[in-house]
């Protein structure tokens, strides 16, 4: 800018001038290694791989049945033969592992198709085992899908109560095993489960079934869009007596190593992005594997900014993904799982 000065003569300022910047010279240069995409490439830290990715599906009873989930595009309530088709696909682009949700035309108080050899998770087991015998199939293994008042436990005069829940999962799970599930995978947040779960396989030949536990399960406002999958929100109250106050951390790790001591073969922290320092702690904790559930309403948030057009998708999946492992996951369960191990291709 122009100045007139005291002499009387103009000068030309520039005030960001006023400050003398020293002429410096970095010892590390760390964009040395970032300066070409194949360099790197050859310093990445973290790599998503497929086989870390473990895909949902909510299955209903019926046939011909493919219900889009409003909150959650691109995933389905489907039937059995429909589950087939999909379970094809996700085969062929590479996944090795999916979850079941069950949603049964009947529920009751004592969520019956829970354990019921005929339920609709212990057909799907089946239907899916004997056409992909190589597809690890996880057994999500809960309650409120199957109970009419949509909690996670038996409920006595408004009570969720604990050990009386533990029986009843256990059957559960020593039916899953029966249907033949690879993995069972307790969701409850009942105290005790994991032995009781335990006791029960072992009991009934199946010490060799694994059990992944959602051990650090907060109670959180991410899981919506599930609940709308699902049909399993609570008719009363909510789950904040069972499910961890998402504030707390060293109890998390409490839950963590209780469900090691109990005898989990692998540990969950859920929902995943807004605890990746909880994924952290765990991985310096155990040396179990470590599984994280990118829940739906972390999906249903990106996939409506996508549709938004206000973010990259695939760069925001792989970003956010990549940061789970780099905290420290071995395992995602994931909702965008078909279309990153399209994009691993
Ligand atoms: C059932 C269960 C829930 C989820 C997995 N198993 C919901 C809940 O606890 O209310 C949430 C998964 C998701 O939001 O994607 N116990
Ligand atoms: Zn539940």
């Amino acid at each position: 800018m122009k100045e007139t000065s005291a002499d009387g003569q103009t000068a030309v300022q520039d005030k960001s001038m006023q400050y003398v910047i020293p002429r410096v010279t970095p010892d590390f240069r760390m964009r040395r290694m970032r300066a070409t995409a194949p360099l790197r490439a050859m310093v990445r830290e973290t790599h998503l791989r497929v086989e870390q990715l473990i895909y949902p599906f909510f299955i209903v009873e019926g046939s011909g049945i493919r219900k889009p989930i409003s909150s959650m595009p691109g995933i389905y309530q489907q039937s059995i033969d429909e589950m087939l088709k999909e379970a094809q696909e996700a085969v062929a682009l590479g996944l090795k592992s999916v979850l079941l949700f069950g949603i049964p035309n009947q529920k009751d108080s004592q969520a019956t198709q829970a354990w019921h050899s005929q339920g609709i998770v212990q057909q799907a087991i089946r239907a899916l085992k004997s056409n992909f015998p190589d597809l690890v199939v996880v057994a999500d293994t809960c309650l409120c899908e199957y109970m009419d008042h949509g909690h996670c436990g038996i409920v006595h005069q408004g009570q969720v109560l604990n050990d009386p829940s533990l029986e009843i999962l256990a059957r559960a799970a020593v039916a899953q095993a029966e249907a033949g599930a690879d993995i069972i995978a307790p969701s409850d947040m009942m105290d005790g489960r994991i032995a009781a779960i335990r006791a029960a396989l072992d009991a009934n030949g199946y010490e060799n079934i694994p059990i992944m536990a959602y051990s650090a399960k907060f109670a959180s406002a991410l899981y919506g869009p599930f609940r709308e999958a699902a049909e399993s929100a609570p008719q009363f109250g909510d789950r904040t007596s069972y499910q961890m106050d998402s504030a707390n951390a060293r109890e998390a790790m409490r839950e963590i190593e209780q469900d090691i001591a109990e005898g989990a073969d692998m540990v969950m922290v859920k929902p995943a992005l807004p605890y990746l320092d909880l994924i952290s702690e765990a991985r310096y904790m155990t040396k179990l594997p470590i599984a994280a559930y990118n829940v739906s309403g972390e999906y249903s948030m990106v996939k409506a900014a996508a549709a938004n057009g206000w973010i990259d998708e695939r760069r925001v999946v792989l970003e956010c993904l990549t940061g789970i492992v780099r905290a420290g996951a071995d395992l995602i369960i994931t909702y965008h799982a078909k279309d990153v191990a399209q994009w691993l291709k």
